[in-house]
């Protein structure tokens, strides 16, 4: 598919010019898309050559695009992307209201912020959320949000890490890896020099550490994208402690931890002992708040993480942020800042709870039509198995028969073959009609 491209690309550059020009240019184009007219001779991050077809997510829409053409009376139900549909909640859209009208004033007016954030809101996240686990302020480092954060952690590690992810992940950290140049090409199954730490049902979703080698760096997300799994306390005892025997770095993504209900399943890192030592929390106010657009996030570098010669990571991470970023917009801080007061909390929660009811809903339907079904309970995500089949091929199969998008689990890592991930954020009509049409198709699996 891709290779049409080129070779397309390549044609046209080619009748387009004059004989002279076409044998110089058909010479010096070889695997590589050729614009019509190319200026520079500047040569492309080879980095960025080795990613495979695009991000997961271009390509879905790519495709849902591609069948909504084919069939223009299709109403398309997206239980794909994972972005959030409802309503910011009223406390929190007024605080931001305020603070864009605040701006048209010239008391109200203000411009560049702190790089790390309002110290008013840093207080509040930490107070929320980490005062209890002995994070302090001045750790956390607020930003437009955890996927950008995790691009300037990438730029603050450099290209010389070694790298181990979940297997299947959220796929920004292997990418981000494939972009820094921490990884070799990729070999069909995987990008050579990553670790793929496998997290399938056999499993419990959760690597066997005993058999993972050291890297610098390791990617654990929980609640996880996309399986859905929320890990234990003992499974999070387990993790720190590898990264402490190890003297690796956890890179941990809360982004869903307020989805956790079972106790048994830390909210942070920090509530595991020594976690601070070798552990970096990213989170988000996304998919708590419906922030998808708004943009806010944080970042927590604890004081105790260091480099194996003494520098703080919090140093670092403080360089980049003042280096190329510029602090989060003043108005989505606003509302953050109103999220973590007890009005803004309460209502955030209920969003999540509603999010919640329609992961039990998939889950619930997936369940009765016969499916093994995985997540839904502490997360926004339902991992259903359809074994032995390809997961591209599910994918395209329930948008041909039940217009709708899934996400196939492979794009999410050679682990997450064979499975599709359902999101639960969508309006609740919306999973209704997905329902129905499930069991139209699917409900005689049995
Ligand atoms: C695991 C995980 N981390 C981070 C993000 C991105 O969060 P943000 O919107 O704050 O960039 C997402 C978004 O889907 C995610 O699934």
């Amino acid at each position: 598919m891709v290779a049409t491209q080129f070779a397309s690309a390549r044609l046209q550059l080619v009748a387009g010019r004059r004989p002279q020009q076409q044998a110089r240019r058909t010479l010096s184009v070889q695997c590589v898309a050729a614009p019509e007219q190319v200026t520079t001779r500047v040569q492309r991050n080879k980095n960025i050559g080795k990613l495979q077809a695009g991000y997961l997510f271009p390509e879905i829409a790519r495709r849902r695009r591609a069948h909504q053409e084919a069939k223009p009376d299709a109403k398309i139900i997206s239980l794909g992307i994972g972005d959030t549909t409802e309503p910011i909640p009223p406390f929190i859209v007024e605080a931001m209201k305020k603070a864009s009208e605040g701006l048209g004033t010239l008391e109200g007016y203000s411009g560049y912020g702190a790089e790390q954030g309002k110290g008013e809101l840093r207080e509040a996240v930490c107070k929320r959320l980490y005062e209890k686990v002995g994070r302090k302020p001045s750790e956390i480092f607020v930003s437009d949000g955890s996927k950008c954060d995790i691009g300037r952690l990438q730029l603050m590690f450099g290209a010389d890490m070694t790298v181990a992810l979940q297997d299947p992940a959220y796929p920004v950290y292997v990418d981000s890896s494939v972009i820094m140049g921490m990884t070799g090409g990729h070999n069909g199954t995987g990008f050579e020099g990553v670790q793929y730490m496998v997290c399938r049902p056999e499993n419990d979703f959760f690597p066997d550490l005993s058999k993972a080698p050291r890297t610098d760096l390791i990617f654990f997300c929980s609640p996880n994208n996309p399986t859905g799994a929320a890990a234990t306390r003992a499974q999070l005892t387990s993790l720190v402690e590898f990264a402490r025997a190890n003297g690796s770095i956890i890179v941990y993504d809360a982004a869903y931890a307020l989805y956790i209900s079972d106790d048994n399943c830390p909210k942070s890192i920090y509530e595991i002992p020594g976690a601070e030592e070798v552990a970096i929390e990213t989170c988000s106010f996304s998919k708590y708040a419906g922030f998808t657009g708004v943009r806010l996030g944080w970042t927590v570098v604890p004081e105790q993480l260091r480099y194996a010669d003494g520098t703080p990571l919090i140093q670092d991470f403080n360089r980049i942020m003042t280096t190329v970023f510029n602090g989060a917009s003043i108005i989505a801080q606003a509302g953050g800042l109103a999220c973590l007061q007890d009005e803004g909390w309460a209502q955030m929660l209920q969003l999540v709870e509603f999010y919640k009811e329609n992961a039990a809903i998939l889950r619930k339907t997936f369940q009765e039509m016969g499916f093994t079904v995985y997540g839904g309970e502490n997360a926004p995500y339902v991992w259903v198995g359809f074994p032995g089949q390809k997961s591209w091929d599910v994918f395209a199969e329930i948008l041909e028969k039940c217009d709708i998008v899934t996400t196939p689990g492979s794009g999410f890592g050679p682990g997450g073959e064979g499975f599709v991930r359902a999101s639960a954020f969508g309006h609740r009509e919306s999973v209704l009609e997905a329902v129905e049409r499930f069991k139209a198709v699917y409900g005689n699996k049995q």
